[in-house]
């Protein structure tokens, strides 16, 4: 059994309202049941957490650390083009992880091209809306199964 942290930067506590053209009309708890079902029924355990402060986030990576986390599915959000505090985070606790977006990034504003994340994850998942995570924990669950 792996443990899956999935992790929701700042806004997405507004999705299903928040610029539903780029976002979605479903709401940030539905999206983390329709992981936490996958999970349970793939035998792994789910945990999410979303904050819109940065130091929160880079709390629970470190926590992540000593609840022995195999795999972070991680949505950086507007910190996607920002944090270097959160890479030094993910870098630091070692973890794998894909970066996900719901909205297509490279088909946006040009500053939403670059991300702090993407050299440095597993993968990256973006322009599919909600099912970008479920792509996302799909292929972490694919991987962690083939590495044993
Ligand atoms: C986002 C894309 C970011 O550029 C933006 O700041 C977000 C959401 C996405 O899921 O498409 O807040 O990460």
């Amino acid at each position: 059994m792996a443990k899956f942290l999935t992790l929701h930067g700042p806004n997405l506590n507004l999705l299903g309202e928040r610029e539903p053209g780029h976002y979605g009309s479903e709401n940030l708890e539905a999206i983390n049941q329709t992981l936490a079902e996958r999970c349970k029924t793939a035998g792994h355990e789910f945990d999410c957490f979303q904050s819109n402060a940065e130091h929160q986030l880079i709390e629970r990576i470190h926590n992540s650390r000593t609840e022995s986390t195999d795999f972070i599915i991680f949505n950086p959000a507007a910190f996607t083009h920002t944090s270097v505090a959160l890479r030094d985070a993910l870098l630091a606790v070692n973890i794998p992880f894909i970066e996900v977006h719901l909205s297509n990034v490279h088909k946006r504003e040009s500053f939403r091209a670059h991300s702090y994340f993407s050299d440095i994850a597993e993968g990256v998942i973006c322009g599919f809306g909600k099912t970008s995570y479920t792509l996302a924990l799909d292929a972490a669950i694919q991987m962690l199964d083939e590495k044993g």
